[in-house]
């Protein structure tokens, strides 16, 4: 049988103490239900309840209550209590909340931090269409093992869970992600120096916290994620580009005095190439000369189709310059909100403390489900089946592209990731193809996107992940046909 809705308590204008209680109740509220505060179709509390709260008696209230009815601004039926009518018998005046939102439409001085920063787009409200890129499998998520895991470990755990965590983390899931980095990334690390973040960008936000002062030089790839240059402009850093070459980021000359460079070693975003040992010794040659750090973004690497596995940069850094940050947006889900930063020992307790100020810790109830999930085996297991999965979808979009893009779009065979690029040929603007492809309901992202002015070669960002083989074989044809209008043009 369905509850009945709780009604919560209503917070009234205080009596003006010369009228008769009742009359001060039926205008208190009636003036609640005219400035739209409670909705029509809102349970009105219980008659105890209110009597009890204000210090009436019963029939107070019932007497407020009567009148109300009887001139048609609450409606009471046997069983469900009284609700405010869907047609109340005077218009409703300009809404109290929206008089508080005009007054804030004034101009207001805000803080330069904030001025700085402009919107990240990153969250995809429609269900996913060839070729949905940065999102994994989401119809596949494993939700039944999830609940089952999270209902379990909530229902048994102890109650000084609910109490919160340390700032970098639930101890055991701090553990659990550094065997998991250990084994399957080289990372070097230890549960001490993991700290558990909600997600990329804070992972991002944290180390500005910690490292950069306004005016301070970060070095972010240019093609690159707007996410890390967006965060490291909002902390005031002067952004320079790097650009990105057939063996990933390239290294700025020595004398560049950066606080911080942000790279994607793993899989370079969004280009895709894996940095070679060689320019990964560069980069670490280069730290240890300019005293920078390195944020390694090693957002998909778990998902490797080709090639040998390839371990972090953080495993070949031998003096603490890497700190090395995931996420588990792409092995799990965004909505989770978690990923880890695996710190160089000097910056644990600032990272603890700057994390005490801000999000306090992410939160328990999330981080509690996650332990339990990698430990009881069923993150591997969900790892494994995706790997499989996505390897057969990168497989039909290589052969969606021979088949229907040959010589219209240059479709790179990637070796890891959720997603790959194809480069249009001279002549053709990829902004356009995006645009004519959305209107036919296939999804590209143009390389334009994640580039800050000039684009070597122009191209397009292909998720492969996201959507089943047939989806992918459609998707092709349309851009095919698409590519193949703006060649004629
Ligand atoms: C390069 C890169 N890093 C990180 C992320 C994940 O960010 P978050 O953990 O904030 O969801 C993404 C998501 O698209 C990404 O493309």
């Amino acid at each position: 049988m369905p509850r009945r809705p709780v009604s919560v308590p209503l917070t009234l204008a205080p009596a003006p103490g010369d009228e008769p209680a009742y009359r001060w109740l039926y205008g208190a509220i009636r003036a609640e239900i005219l400035d739209g505060l409670i909705e029509p179709g809102h349970r009105l509390p219980a008659t105890r309840d209110l009597a009890r709260q204000y210090g009436l008696s019963r029939g107070t209230v019932v007497a407020a209550f009567d009148l109300l009815q009887a001139e048609g601004y609450v409606e009471s039926a046997v069983g469900s209590g009284t609700r405010v009518s869907r047609v109340v018998p005077e218009p409703r005046r300009v809404r109290r909340m929206e008089t508080q939102a005009a007054l804030a439409a004034r101009p207001r001085r805000l803080a330069a931090a904030v001025r700085r920063i402009t919107i990240f787009r990153q969250h995809d409200a429609a269900s996913a269409c060839a070729f949905r890129a940065n999102q994994p499998a989401l119809d596949l998520f494993p939700r039944v093992e999830w609940a089952r895991v999270a209902s379990r470990r909530w229902r048994r755990g102890s109650t000084d869970l609910l109490a919160g965590t340390e700032p970098l983390g639930y101890p055991p899931l701090r553990a659990a992600i550094a065997a998991y980095l250990r084994v399957s990334r080289g990372v070097i690390c230890e549960p001490g120096r993991v700290a558990v973040v909600s997600g990329m960008q804070e992972a991002l936000a944290l180390t500005a916290t910690l490292l950069v002062d306004p005016g301070d030089v970060v070095c972010v790839e240019n093609p690159g994620y707007g996410g890390a240059s967006r965060v490291m402009a909002a902390a005031g850093a002067r952004v320079r580009d790097v650009p990105v070459d057939g063996e990933g980021a390239c290294v700025p000359a020595a004398r560049v005095a950066a606080r911080l460079a942000y790279l994607t070693p793993a899989h370079q975003f969004p280009l895709g190439m894996c940095m070679t040992m060689a320019r990964r010794q560069a980069w670490l040659a280069w730290a240890r000369a300019s005293g920078a750090a390195l944020f390694e973004d090693d957002y998909d690497s778990e998902y490797r189709y080709s090639g040998r596995p390839v371990a972090a940069l953080q495993g070949l850094d031998r003096e603490g310059t890497v700190i090395f940050a995931g996420s588990f947006s792409k092995v799990l889900c965004p909505a989770l909100r978690l990923g880890y930063v695996v710190l160089p020992g000097d910056l644990v307790d600032p990272a603890a403390a700057a994390l005490s100020v801000t999000s306090r810790h992410a939160s328990v109830m999330t981080q509690v489900a996650l332990e339990a999930f990698m430990t009881e085996g069923h993150f591997a297991r969900h790892l494994r089946r995706m790997r499989d999965v996505y390897a057969e979808r990168r497989g039909a979009l290589i052969e969606a592209a021979a088949r229907w893009l040959g010589g219209r779009l240059d479709v790179v065979a990637v070796e890891a990731g959720l997603q790959t690029v194809g480069y249009v040929a001279d002549g053709i603007d990829g902004t356009a193809v995006a645009a004519a492809a959305a209107a036919q309901g296939v999804e590209v992202l143009p390389l334009r996107r994640h580039t800050r002015g000039r684009l070597d070669r122009d191209g397009l960002q292909l998720g492969f992940a996201a959507v089943p083989p047939g989806e992918i074989a459609r998707g092709a044809q349309v851009l095919a046909r698409v590519i193949g209008a703006s060649v004629r043009r």
